[in-house]
């Protein structure tokens, strides 16, 4: 199956990143939030003080709202575990963001932890397949865009993420590819698979004192994860399996913290 995967990767990817597919989304589908919010309101009440989520109520579906939620939950928890403020203005990465349907739990969870005024944020978010066309006819950017149309300071970055020495305060990785099989199932060439150079890049990549904050599906892609940060040099500040009540994934979802004390 991987051989077959490789081989359809290698003809089709180049095809996607020549045409670059693109219909702008309109607008999400509307769909009422009030099954999320029925497990939770408590949470959800101080969720929307914290973070002014108001707004999330009359945008988008049941599910992209739910999932934004847990989203928004994990982030809050790695930065607590992290244990430090962050800065004023803050400069941002989310490497492999796919359409970024997360991408108002990332903006408000960075403007708003710990900052009553909202910090300044610059939050790129890098994607290697970004036109990769869904059912609806719409590409992965297409999606990117909508979703970050009203979010000042979020830009979409439609290429794979190459090392930008000591730029970042924050770096991300929500569900890096760790195993081929999953990178190849998800119509990657086998010639981009390397996920420990890229670990490395986006280590390289923060300041010092900078913060790295990963996100993987089961405990031997966490284990895994953890080895390759290990071998960076890179002891995890934190290590903790997360859950939410606002969803449920199949997969236990396990995060790593760690951060950058000085370059080289
Ligand atoms: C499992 S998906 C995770 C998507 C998203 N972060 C999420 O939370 O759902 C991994 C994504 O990383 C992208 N990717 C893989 N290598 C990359 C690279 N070198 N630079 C940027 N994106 C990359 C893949 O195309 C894919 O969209």
């Amino acid at each position: 199956m991987n051989l077959f995967h490789a081989l359809r990767n290698a003809v089709d990817y180049p095809l996607r990143q020549f045409f670059r597919w693109q219909r702008p989304v309109k607008t999400h589908p509307w769909q009422d939030k009030t099954p999320a919010l029925q497990c939770q309101p408590a949470e959800w009440a101080r969720l929307c003080a914290d973070y002014h989520l108001e707004g999330w109520l009359a945008k988008g579906t049941l599910e992209t709202f739910s999932i934004n939620l847990y989203y928004l939950q994990l982030i809050e928890q790695a930065l607590l575990q992290a244990g430090a403020p962050l800065p004023d203005s803050l400069n941002a990465v989310d490497v492999g963001c796919s359409d970024w349907f997360y991408a108002p739990a990332l903006w408000a969870a960075l403007r708003w932890f710990g900052h009553a005024a909202g910090r300044q944020l610059d939050l790129s978010g890098y994607e290697v397949d970004a036109f990769r066309v869904y059912g609806d006819l719409h590409a992965r950017r297409d999606h990117a865009l909508a979703a970050i149309a009203d979010l000042p300071g979020m830009a979409y970055i439609p290429q794979g993420f190459t090392v930008r020495p000591a730029a970042f305060d924050l770096a991300f990785q929500f569900f890096p590819f760790i195993f081929v099989r999953d990178h190849l199932e998800w119509g990657l060439p086998q010639s981009l698979f390397d996920p420990a150079a890229l670990c490395a890049q986006v280590w390289q990549s923060l300041r010092p004192g900078g913060l790295l904050v990963i996100v993987n599906q089961g405990e031997a892609e966490h284990a895994a994860q953890r080895a390759m940060l290990n071998s960076l040099g890179a002891q995890p500040l934190a290590a903790f399996p997360f859950a939410s009540p606002f969803y449920t994934y199949k997969i236990p979802h396990f995060v790593l913290v760690a951060r950058r004390e000085n370059a080289g």
